[in-house]
C-alpha cells in the first residue's frame, strides 16, 4: 500500500476501508508515516469528512495502536465519565464522587487544560499534595479501595491519539467530527470499563459550537461505544456562557466542595447530576431518571458525596481536611473587580473569549509547555439575561501576575454583550442520547 494514494482517495472524498485506516494508523505510530503525509491525510477529513461506518474503522484501528486497560481486578459495575471540553466546567469532580457513594466504580483518565478548555487533573492538582499519576496496578487498587480515581492518561493508552491529536492541535485539525468522535472513542473503549456516559458541549464554548453537530457528536459516539461493546449514553449540554462561576483550577475545587457540601442548587448541579444519573441508569443501580435523582439527592443531603471525594483526595496523597476548609487551597494575591462599561441585560457571552482571559491571567495554557498558576482565574458576578449597571461587578479577576492582566481585562469585556433587550433563557441540557 502507498500512503499518497490514501491522501489522494480522501482528497476525492473516497471512502478509505479498514485495512487502508490501519495501515495509516499502524505507520504513522511505528514513525515510518511522517507528520506532514499525515497532516494532508488529516486536512482532506477534516474537509471531505468520514461516514460512520470509516469513523467505526478508524476508532478500531487507534485502539489496535496499543494495549487495552484491564480493570478485571476492579469487582463491581466499572463506569466513566468524558466531556468534549468547556470552559468552568466542574462536574466530574461532582459527579465521580457522587456515583462512586451509589455503589459504582469511577475509573477515569482525564486531561489537561488547553487554550480556552480547563482540565480535570489541572485542577484537582490545585489541592495540596494531590497525585495524577499512578501505575496501572495502584490506580486499580485506589478504584477498589474507595470507588473512585482521576489520574493522567498513562503513555501506552491508545499511543495513536496522543500523536495524532498532537497533530491536530498545530495543524487546523482538531474541530472535525469523525476525528474527534474517534479520539474519544478510541480512549474511552481501552479504558476497559463496563460504561461511559459522554457530556458533549454545544455553543460558543464548545468544541463543535453548532447544536446540529453536537448532537451528531453525541450521536455516533454513543453509536459507536455500543457497538464496541461499551455501554454509552451521551448528554448534549450548553456551553454559551461558562458553567458555574468559577474559571480557573482551585477556584473550580472550591466551587465543587461548596456545591456538594452547602447543597447549592446551580447549573453545575442540575448537569452532574444528570450526567450522574445516566452512570447509576447503565450501571444498573437505578432503573429511572427518577429514582436516580432521589438517590444522588439523598447522597448530597446525607454528605455522603462529600465523604467520598475526601476519600479520593486523601487515597490520592492530597489533603482531605480541604473539603472542610477550602482556605487550604492556594488563593491568589489580588482580587480585582472588573466592571461593566454600560448598563443593560447580558445578551450576548463568547464563552471561549472568557476561557482565553483566565488563561492569560495564568488559569490555563496557550502551549502545552506553560507552566499553570493553580490559585488565579476569574469569578463571574453576572450571566445570561442579568442586569447589570453601568460600573457594576462583571467579574472578579484572582491575579497573581499583572503581565497579561490588561490583555485579560480587555477580551473579557469584549465577550460580554449589554445590551436593552433581556435574551430568551438557553437549555441547559439539550438532549439525551442513549442507545
Ligand atoms: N477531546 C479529545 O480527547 N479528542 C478530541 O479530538 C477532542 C477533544
Amino acid at each position: 500500500m502507498v500512503f499518497t494514494d490514501i491522501i489522494e482517495k480522501k482528497k476525492n472524498g473516497l471512502k478509505l476501508n479498514q485495512e487502508e485506516l490501519n495501515f495509516f494508523i499502524d505507520g504513522y505510530v511505528k514513525g515510518i508515516i511522517p507528520d506532514y503525509q499525515v497532516s494532508a491525510l488529516l486536512m482532506a477529513i477534516v474537509l471531505k469528512g468520514m461516514d460512520e461506518e470509516e469513523t467505526v474503522a478508524l476508532t478500531s484501528a487507534m485502539i489496535d495502536s496499543g494495549p487495552r486497560m484491564d480493570l478485571s481486578g476492579i469487582k463491581g459495575f466499572k463506569v466513566d465519565k468524558h466531556s468534549t471540553g468547556g470552559v468552568g466546567d466542574d462536574t466530574t469532580l461532582l459527579v465521580a464522587p457522587l456515583v462512586a457513594a451509589c455503589g459504582c466504580k469511577v475509573a477515569k483518565m482525564s486531561g489537561r487544560g488547553l487554550g480556552f478548555t480547563g482540565g480535570t487533573l489541572d485542577k484537582l492538582e490545585s489541592i495540596p499534595g494531590f497525585n495524577v499519576f499512578f501505575d496501572n496496578e495502584t490506580f486499580i487498587k485506589n478504584v477498589s479501595k474507595v470507588g473512585l480515581s482521576i489520574i493522567g492518561q498513562t503513555q501506552d493508552l491508545v499511543p495513536a491519539d496522543k500523536k495524532l491529536y498532537a497533530l491536530r492541535d498545530v495543524t487546523g485539525t482538531v474541530q472535525s467530527l469523525p476525528l474527534i468522535a474517534s479520539s474519544i472513542m478510541s480512549k474511552k473503549i481501552a479504558m476497559g470499563t463496563d460504561a461511559v456516559v459522554l457530556d458533549v458541549k454545544t455553543g460558543n464554548g464548545a468544541l463543535l459550537p453548532a447544536l446540529k453537530d453536537s448532537i451528531k457528536l453525541a450521536d455516533i459516539m454513543v453509536r459507536i461505544g455500543n457497538a464496541k461493546g461499551l455501554k454509552t449514553a451521551a448528554v448534549v449540554t450548553d456551553m454559551n456562557q461558562p458553567l458555574g462561576n468559577c474559571i480557573g483550577n482551585a477556584l473550580s475545587v472550591e466551587e465543587a466542595i461548596h456545591v456538594l457540601k452547602d447543597n447549592i442548587e446551580c447549573d453545575i448541579k442540575t448537569v452532574s447530576l444528570t450526567l450522574a444519573s445516566k452512570m447509576l441508569i447503565l450501571g444498573g443501580i437505578c432503573e429511572s431518571d427518577s429514582e436516580a435523582m432521589m438517590m444522588l439527592e439523598e447522597k448530597i443531603a446525607s454528605g455522603q458525596a462529600l465523604v467520598k471525594l475526601a476519600q479520593m483526595i486523601k487515597n490520592q496523597g492530597g489533603d482531605p481536611n480541604v473539603v472542610d476548609d477550602t482556605s487550604i487551597l492556594p488563593h491568589a494575591k489580588e482580587q480585582i473587580s472588573v466592571c461593566a462599561d454600560s448598563s443593560g441585560y447580558v445578551s450576548e457571552i463568547i464563552t471561549h473569549e472568557v476561557g482565553s482571559a483566565a488563561s492569560l491571567l495564568g488559569a490555563g495554557r496557550m502551549t502545552k509547555e506553560d507552566v499553570i498558576d493553580p490559585a488565579v482565574g476569574i469569578v463571574i458576578k453576572k450571566r445570561l439575561g442579568d442586569y447589570v449597571k453601568k460600573g457594576e461587578e462583571l467579574a472578579i479577576f484572582h491575579v497573581n501576575d499583572k503581565k497579561n492582566f490588561e490583555e485579560a481585562v480587555a477580551r473579557f469585556k469584549k465577550a460580554y454583550t449589554i445590551s436593552k433587550v433581556q435574551p430568551d433563557e438557553l437549555p441547559l441540557i439539550y438532549t439525551v442520547i442513549e442507545e
